[in-house]
């Protein structure tokens, strides 16, 4: 349908500051004893490899990467204080799309009745957050956008291999949606920096091969019954980078701001396994107190991870005015990032 859109102006701010986060976490929760029931595993080696006690998986009938995300978006507007209109751009950012194309950022537009504004798909991984919230606060730096509606939603359950084979993956990766309403701001606080990496010379090492398009045919019998439409993670190679890349982009996040590791009130790092984020606790000196981990209850939710976390952080009052709060990620690409805010 054509129409007649509101046209933006630029506003010219110079930083940008999350103003309300939502989440939403599927139904179905399932736990170690139902995953040793379809395949060879156990709770005892699931808690000691993960530290995973459960996870959510979506319920095809009712839940969709956009529909999650909508609701995520909803309780972040509504923590916000903001009505849905007066978001300006959306940042979706997902590796689980609903769609082959288009991306899910226009599936949700839709849904929160905001057809006219630009809706960008990033496709990040568990870095994915941190890449979308670099996006809005650029974009808000320019005066290009007042308001970035930035999310991150994942339906992995779908694609894991619930075999033998794929358990050491299928009982990491989960489902869930988090959101975050970034504004422009006139206070000296907010985002303080973002930091991006990636090396494609890892991208095999954790990734989904299928349906690729760089072949004559993009579905056929004999993919079908192969394996190549599941997860694949070289576990033990993912294990070595995360913990290195994890510590470097904290530490580039503290010196681009004058800061040290004692300035940290909280560290949300993205809920890759619990081992992992406990090395990086152990590198940094932090005590329990200033280190969010939700992956107990909720597996690894790739770009969903973080914000749900923060959500939940803010929930429990782990945030707060003045709080400098760390974030970092890592996962498929390689990719990895961080981001200071100031809250
Ligand atoms: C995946 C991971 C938990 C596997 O742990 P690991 O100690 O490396 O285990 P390995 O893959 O070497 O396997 C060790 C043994 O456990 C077995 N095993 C694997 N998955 C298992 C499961 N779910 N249940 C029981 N046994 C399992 C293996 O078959 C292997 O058995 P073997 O010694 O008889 O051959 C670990 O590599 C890891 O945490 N990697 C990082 C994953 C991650 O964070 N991904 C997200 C990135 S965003």
């Amino acid at each position: 349908m054509a129409g007649s859109f509101k046209k933006r102006n630029r506003i010219g701010v110079k930083r940008s500051k999350i103003i309300g986060m939502g989440h939403y976490k599927p139904e179905n929760i399932v736990t170690n004893e139902d995953l040793v029931q379809i395949m060879n595993t156990s709770n005892e080696w699931i808690i000691e490899r993960t530290g995973i006690e459960e996870r959510r998986w979506f319920n095809p009938e009712k839940d969709t990467v956009s529909n999650m995300a909508t609701k995520a978006s909803k309780m972040a507007i509504e923590k916000a204080g903001i009505e849905t209109k007066d978001i300006d751009f959306i940042v979706f950012a997902t590796i689980t799309p609903d769609y082959f194309f288009p991306g899910s950022g226009v599936l949700m537009q839709r849904e929160l009745g905001l057809q006219g504004i630009g809706a960008l798909d990033i496709r990040n991984a568990c870095s994915g957050f941190i890449y979308a919230l670099s996006v809005a606060d650029q974009f808000i730096k320019t005066g290009m956008y007042k308001t970035v509606l930035v999310v991150g939603s994942e339906i992995q359950s779908s694609a894991l291999d619930k075999s033998d084979e794929g358990r050491s993956s299928s009982v990491i990766f989960a489902d869930g949606a988090g959101a975050a309403i970034v504004q422009a701001t006139d206070e000296p606080k907010g985002v303080l920096s973002t930091h991006l990496h990636a090396d494609g010379d890892h991208a095999e090492e954790l990734y989904v091969k299928d349906p690729g398009s760089s072949r004559k045919v993009r579905l056929s019998k004999e993919l079908l019954d192969g394996k190549s439409f599941n997860l694949t993670m070289n576990g033990n190679t993912v294990f070595k980078h995360a913990v290195v890349r994890f510590s470097e982009v904290i530490n580039e996040a503290l010196e681009a701001n004058g800061k040290s590791k004692e300035d940290i009130d909280l560290l949300v790092p993205h809920q890759a396994n619990l081992r992992i984020s406990n090395f990086v606790q152990k590198q940094f000196q932090l005590p329990d107190e200033k280190v969010y981990n939700n992956i107990t209850k909720l597996g690894n939710t790739t770009a969903a991870s973080i914000p749900i976390a923060m959500s939940e952080a803010l929930e429990e009052g782990r945030i707060k005015d003045g709080d400098l709060i760390c974030l970092a990620a890592f996962g498929s690409g390689f990719t990895w990032a961080s981001a200071l805010i100031e809250w």
